[in-house]
């Protein structure tokens, strides 16, 4: 494999310093390195961070490859500066089997963008009746660590709990969608204000507030960790942070359309903003910074999920829900908490790569040297350009379905190069 020198990039925002890439590990880091017999990438003005780590990505794959593929989702991933993807279970068949998350994780390493760690079902079909083979799962060639029912609640408590006694065993994490069925029947938005004036039926916060509480409480009573998917209120936040204050093991994560866009949106009727989570107030969306900002949130999950085009552009109450995210996720932080001061490099790095690959059960090596950055340390990792800024275009992107929320907004920051063990699979902002 050909040695890369990285010239001049700031580590976490730091000090201007040379990386030599050789054998899939930082060789060297320090100034004036010589290039021989390297390739050499100018990153002056570029920021490295650790390659960035989604817990939460849906690559529809088997089932709904006209969506997108694991080949067409990890290329968006790699463009949006992700070295590792977490692939949700609601695929058809369902990954509830090892055969499944063994098929994605196949699929994701011969695809060679980034590395593919599946996710898998909690419960049979996503039927949230009965348990799935988490065992076999967890020791099957894709070692699946996260179990999620993702688009569906693990509603039943006492399936909830066992899920979390059972997942004990090898460290494993339970992921909940949170939302209580009953509460969200024929929800189509936020309730509040805004669905009043519209007339669409709410999914109100207690919907997502109630599961979180409950789910705090049993990992709590069964010693297990809780992840929370897609945090959407000031109030679930709030649960997090008592959660967390009890020593819980809850951990939570947030989508950058959740940390940006709100509920006033849907006056548009146009269904490219339905999600599930519904967007929320900008009350929500500044307790949701905050507690990013604070810790209570853990990370940054995208949430990326790809629609076909008869699918989502559609009228509203029939549309799909789902936004796509990899492509933009850095960019929409970086507005979001880097501009607005609420998070330097150091904890964007936290946030979208360390705290990210701890909960997924892979903790990159020298985490408290910057990780990937560090010499010795595994060179997956992320130049990105503070200073560039670019206007989202639908067409553009690698995904296969066009439904982003971003449509036509001018947003800061561009990937420019990302590199995964130490061979780029992304260079001059295109696929390498
Ligand atoms: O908006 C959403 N879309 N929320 C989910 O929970 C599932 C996802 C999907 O699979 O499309
Ligand atoms: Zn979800």
């Amino acid at each position: 494999m050909t040695d890369w020198l990285i010239k001049g990039a700031a580590p976490l925002g730091g000090a201007p310093t040379d990386l030599r890439l050789r054998d899939g590990r930082v060789a060297e880091a320090g100034t004036n390195l010589s290039a021989a017999g390297a390739q050499v990438v100018d990153a002056a003005g570029l920021i490295a961070l650790p390659g960035l780590v989604d817990l939460h990505t849906h690559l529809r794959e088997p089932g709904r490859e006209d969506a997108e593929t694991v080949a067409s989702g990890t290329r968006a991933a790699a463009l949006g500066g992700f070295t590792t993807v977490y692939a949700m279970a609601n695929t058809s068949p369902v990954a509830d089997t090892a055969g499944v998350v063994e098929q994605v994780w196949r699929l994701g390493r011969d695809a060679g963008h980034c590395d593919v760690r599946p996710v898998g079902a909690v419960t049979v079909g996503l039927a949230g009746l009965r348990l799935a083979e988490l065992g076999a799962m967890a020791s099957s060639a894709a070692a699946v660590r996260v179990f999620s029912d993702d688009g569906h609640c693990v509603a039943d408590p006492l399936l909830m709990r066992r899920a979390l006694e059972y997942v004990k065993a090898f460290d494993g994490v339970i992921a909940q969608h949170a939302e209580e069925p009953r509460l969200t029947e024929d929800a189509q938005m936020n309730e509040g204000v805004v669905s009043a004036r519209l007339g669409l039926p709410g999914w109100p916060a207690a919907a997502e507030e109630a599961i979180i509480a409950r789910d705090a409480l049993l990992a709590g009573h069964v010693g297990s960790r809780l992840h929370v998917c897609h945090v959407s209120t000031a109030g679930s936040v709030e649960i997090i942070r008592w959660a967390k204050s009890k020593g819980w093991r809850v951990t939570a994560e947030v989508t950058p359309h959740h940390l940006l866009l709100t509920d006033d949106l849907a006056t548009s009727y146009d269904p490219v903003f339905k999600v599930n989570p519904p967007l929320r107030t900008a009350a929500d969306v500044e307790a949701l910074r905050a507690g990013l900002a604070d810790g209570t949130i853990d990370c940054v999950a995208t949430d990326h999920a790809p629609h076909a085009s008869q699918d989502k552009e559609t009228e509203w109450a029939v549309a799909r829900p789902g936004m796509l995210g990899l492509q933009t996720a850095l960019s929409v932080v970086t507005e979001t908490m880097v501009a607005t001061g609420r998070l330097d490099w150091a904890g964007v790095a936290d946030r979208m790569a360390l705290a990210p690959a701890r909960i997924g059960g892979h903790p990159v090596p020298d985490a408290a040297r910057g990780g990937s950055l560090a010499v010795d340390a595994s060179a997956s990792m992320t130049l990105f350009d503070p200073a560039a800024r670019w206007k989202v275009d639908p067409y553009a992107l690698a995904s296969r379905s066009r439904n982003t929320p971003f449509a036509g907004r001018d947003l800061p920051g561009r990937v420019v190069a990302t590199f995964l063990r130490g061979r780029p699979t992304v260079l001059d902002g295109k696929l390498a």
